[in-house]
């Protein structure tokens, strides 16, 4: 039995193009079919260009593909990632979401395993409001939102979210990688899940 998984993520600097790659790693090792996809940008030219490091990651991920609703349809189970804009979900993954109308009415994406990731600029920056606000729409879908709890030490290691593995990013785009070992144990928790599922 495979399980498909789709990892759709936003990023304007790279930090969660970093995490949903982990991800994406760690569910191939793990054995699932992987469909990696970003949101499609929404800001004006502009101000991309105003920022050179937002403009540098468009430029450089510019060949993978964006994400379509029909990804959430394939799936078994997803991750999403999103930067923490103010204590919430990034605009151009909620532009996303909120195509899913038609996935939602037809009940398609109920009893999908579901998950989530974030970053933030300070450490207490609104990454558990970030999480629980994705979770909100997820409950609304019927989907089983599977959380890393506090199952394993690297939960605890990586800062101890139990809602999802989150990091705090500087400026710069510095950040602690003992993130991704709380990836590593989401991934797989929500792939042994959505597989006990399937089955
Ligand atoms: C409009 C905007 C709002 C933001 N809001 C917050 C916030 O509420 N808390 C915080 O710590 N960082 C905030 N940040 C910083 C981002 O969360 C940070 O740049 C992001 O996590 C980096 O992820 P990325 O490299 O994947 O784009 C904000 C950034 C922008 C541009």
């Amino acid at each position: 039995m495979t399980i498909k998984l789709a990892i759709i993520y936003y990023s304007s600097t790279g930090t969660n193009h970093k995490m949903a790659e982990k991800a994406a790693h760690v569910a191939r090792t793990w054995g699932a079919e992987v469909r990696l996809s970003r949101v499609a940008e929404l800001a004006p030219e502009q101000v991309i260009a105003s920022n050179p490091a937002w403009q540098a990651h468009l430029t450089e991920t510019q060949e993978i593909p964006v994400a379509k609703t029909e990804d959430l349809d394939w799936a078994d189970a997803i991750i999403f990632s999103t930067p923490t804009r103010f204590g919430n979900v990034a605009a151009q993954l909620k532009q996303f979401i909120d195509q899913t109308g038609g996935l939602w009415a037809k009940g398609k994406l109920a009893n999908k395993v579901v998950s989530a990731f974030t970053s933030a600029q300070n450490p207490h920056g609104g990454q558990e409001a970030t999480l629980l606000a994705l979770y909100t729409t997820f409950y609304h879908w019927g989907s089983i939102v599977v959380a890393p709890g506090y199952t394993a030490p690297e939960i605890f290691k990586a800062g101890g979210n139990p809602y999802g593995a989150s990091t705090a990013v500087d400026e710069h785009g510095v950040f602690d990688h003992s993130v991704f070992d709380a990836i590593e144990v989401q991934t797989r928790r929500v792939l042994d899940i959505a597989a006990k599922l399937k089955d």
